[in-house]
C-alpha cells in the first residue's frame, strides 16, 4: 500500500474505528480529444491523470451506509433509500446495481474517501469516486475485477451514475479510469467499445489548466446537447432514409445533403460530432508518424467546433486556449470534458514545458485577475485494488 492509500486507512479507522475490509484508488482523466462523441457513438482520445480518488470500505452486517469524506465531511443513509442529492449517492448507486447482479451482497457499509482531484473541474472526479467504490466492494468481498472484467464495471458505473445520481453520462469517463494503460493515452470507439493503448511520445508535454469556471453536469446543458443530437439524429435518418444508429454513422459529405432536413442548432451539433470523430482519426495518426505540429493543429480545430457548433466553451476556456497559442512550443490546446468550464489541456513541446504554465498563467491573470490552477500530467496507472 503506498502512503495515501495508508492515510486514507488511518483516516477510516478514526472515523469508525477498527480496520477497513478493502482500500482502492482511481485516477481522474483528461481528454485529449473526441468531445462529446461517446454519447454519439463516436470515437474519444483520453488518458488517466496522476491524481487520483482512494476509498476505504469495510461491509456492514445492516444496510446504513455511512460515508466520511476529507473533502465533503460526513453523510449517512439507507442502502435503499432514493438518491439524496448527495455525494454518497454514487457509492450507493455502485453499491445497488453490484449487489443487483449478484456480484456483492446487498449490505450497508462504511466509507473513507479522499482525493486530490479538483471537483466539478471536468477531469472526471465523479467516475473515479464510482471506480474506486467499485473495486472495494468487489475486494471486500473477495473479488479483484480481472482486466476482461473491467469494461462491464464501467457499464455499471455508467449506469449507476445515470439511472441512480440522474446525470446522462457517457461511457468515455469510467471505461478511461478503469480500462486505460499506464503511460499511454486510450483509444475507444464508444459503439463498439473496442479499445487500444497509443503511446505518447516524450518530446509532448501536457499541461492542465483550470478555467475555474465550476460546472455541474446536473445543470441540464449536458443533457440538452444529448437532447439536441437525438433530434438532428431523427432528422437524419428521415432525410436519407436509413437506419442511422448514430450521428457517428453519417458520412463528413452527408453533412451538405442535410442542410434543409435539420435546423441550425441540430445541424451544428451533428456537424461537430462528424468532424470530431475525423478529427481524432487526424490526431492519432499524426501522433504514430511524430507529426507534432498536425496532432497539436487537431486540438485547436477540436475547441474551435466545441466552442462555434456545439457551443459548450466559455470566455474563461476560450482565453487559455487563445493566448496560448502565441507561447513558445504550444503545439495545441482544447477545452477538455464536458465544457461548461472546467478544465483546458496543452500540449507543448517538452523542450518548453517549463516556461509554458508561468506565462499562460499570467496571461490568464492579466485578463481575469486571478491565477488559474494548473499542473503537469503524464498518463497514469488504471484503477486498482491495494488491499486486500
Ligand atoms: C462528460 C461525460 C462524458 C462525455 C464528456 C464530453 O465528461 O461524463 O461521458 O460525454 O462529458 O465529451
Amino acid at each position: 500500500m503506498d502512503g495515501r492509500a495508508a492515510e486514507v486507512s488511518r483516516r477510516f479507522e478514526g472515523a469508525f474505528g477498527g480496520e477497513p475490509a478493502a482500500v482502492a484508488r482511481a485516477p481522474g482523466r483528461v481528454n485529449l480529444i473526441g468531445e462529446h462523441t461517446d454519447y454519439n457513438g463516436g470515437l474519444v482520445l483520453p488518458l488517466a491523470v496522476d491524481r487520483d480518488t482512494r476509498v476505504a470500505l469495510r461491509p456492514r452486517a445492516d444496510t446504513r451506509v455511512l460515508g466520511f469524506s476529507r473533502e465533503r465531511g460526513a453523510s449517512e443513509s439507507e442502502l435503499a433509500a432514493p438518491p439524496a442529492s448527495d455525494w454518497l449517492d454514487y457509492a450507493r448507486g455502485v453499491a445497488r446495481l453490484l449487489a443487483d447482479a449478484g456480484r456483492i451482497p446487498a449490505r450497508g457499509f462504511e466509507l473513507c474517501v479522499e482525493t486530490d482531484l479538483p471537483q466539478g473541474a471536468g477531469l472526471s472526479s465523479s467516475a473515479a469516486f464510482e471506480a474506486a467504490v467499485a473495486l472495494a466492494l468487489l475486494g471486500a468481498a473477495g473479488v479483484t475485477a480481472q482486466r476482461a472484467d473491467r469494461p462491464e464495471l464501467a457499464r455499471l458505473c455508467q449506469r449507476a451514475e445515470a439511472e441512480f445520481v440522474g446525470v446522462p453520462c457517457g461511457i468515455m469517463d469510467p471505461f478511461t479510469v478503469l480500462c486505460s494503460d499506464a503511460g499511454a493515452a486510450l483509444w475507444l470507439d464508444c459503439a463498439s467499445l473496442e479499445s487500444r493503448p497509443v503511446a505518447l511520445p516524450d518530446s509532448l508535454a501536457l499541461w492542465i489548466f483550470d478555467s475555474g469556471v465550476e460546472r455541474s453536469l446536473r445543470s441540464g446543458a449536458y443533457a440538452e446537447r444529448r437532447a439536441e443530437c437525438e433530434r438532428a439524429l431523427g432528422g437524419a435518418r428521415a432525410a436519407l432514409a436509413r437506419p442511422l444508429a448514430s450521428l457517428s454513422e453519417l458520412a463528413p459529405e452527408e453533412l451538405a445533403g442535410l442542410e434543409r432536413a435539420l435546423d441550425p442548432v441540430a445541424l451544428r451539433r451533428a456537424r461537430h460530432v462528424v468532424t470530431e470523430n475525423r478529427r481524432v482519426r487526424a490526431f492519432a495518426a499524426a501522433l504514430t508518424r511524430g507529426d507534432l505540429a498536425a496532432a497539436g493543429a487537431a486540438l485547436f480545430a477540436s475547441h474551435a467546433s466545441l466552442r462555434d457548433d456545439y457551443a459548450v466553451s466559455c470566455a474563461e476556456s476560450d482565453a487559455l486556449v487563445s493566448e496560448s497559442r502565441a507561447l513558445a512550443g504550444c503545439l495545441g490546446a482544447r477545452m477538455t470534458g464536458a465544457g461548461f468550464g472546467g478544465c483546458t489541456v496543452h500540449a507543448v513541446e517538452a523542450a518548453h514545458a517549463t516556461g509554458f504554465a508561468p506565462a499562460l498563467a499570467e496571461r490568464f491573470r492579466a485578463r481575469f485577475g486571478r491565477t488559474p490552477r494548473h499542473w503537469r500530467t503524464a498518463a497514469a496507472a488504471p484503477a486498482e485494488l491495494l488491499a486486500p
